[in-house]
């Protein structure tokens, strides 16, 4: 009995401080920077990103538009969201899929950080703050 409400009293401590800390929320944004200058011409793609609990989108987004949403990262730092983008017109040939964002553990501060993802010819892009933008998933052909 003693140590169950220690475990309450700490875990209503760990919730306090949590929703104190965490004021405010982080974003993720994906963006359709294929070429459509490209032979294939200008393509419209198809994002949708989830989390355990969560789905944003489809959204279907012409050249240059962008999907954005913003999201809490929960107390135990255990918040991720994986992305799907699929390329058009025809959705079915070329697709890719990325871990758009992963908490680090326990009592991550969601500061209004932009999490950028974009979708270029040659594969999915991120950036965030003032790191140089990076590759870091190709497209699947089916
Ligand atoms: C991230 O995307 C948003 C929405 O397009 C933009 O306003 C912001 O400048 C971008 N951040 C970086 C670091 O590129
Ligand atoms: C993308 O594919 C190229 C060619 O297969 C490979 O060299 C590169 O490491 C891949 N990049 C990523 C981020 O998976």
């Amino acid at each position: 009995m003693k140590n169950l409400s220690k475990f309450l009293f700490v875990f209503g401590l760990l919730c306090m401080i949590s929703s104190d800390v965490q004021g405010d929320r982080s974003f993720i944004t994906v963006k359709n920077e294929l070429n459509p200058k490209d032979k294939a011409g200008p393509r419209l793609i198809m994002a949708y990103c989830k989390s355990k609990n969560n789905m944003i989108g489809p959204r279907y987004l012409k050249f240059e538009e962008i999907m954005i949403f913003g999201f809490k990262t929960n107390v135990w730092g255990t918040t991720e969201f994986w992305c799907v983008v699929k390329e058009g017109p025809h959705y079915n040939k070329r697709y890719g899929s990325f871990t758009a964002y992963k908490a680090k553990g326990l009592f991550v501060k969601d500061d209004g950080t932009k999490w950028n993802w974009s979708a270029k010819d040659d594969g999915f892009y991120f950036h965030k703050g003032n790191m140089p933008s990076l590759k870091l998933a190709n497209w699947t052909m089916n």
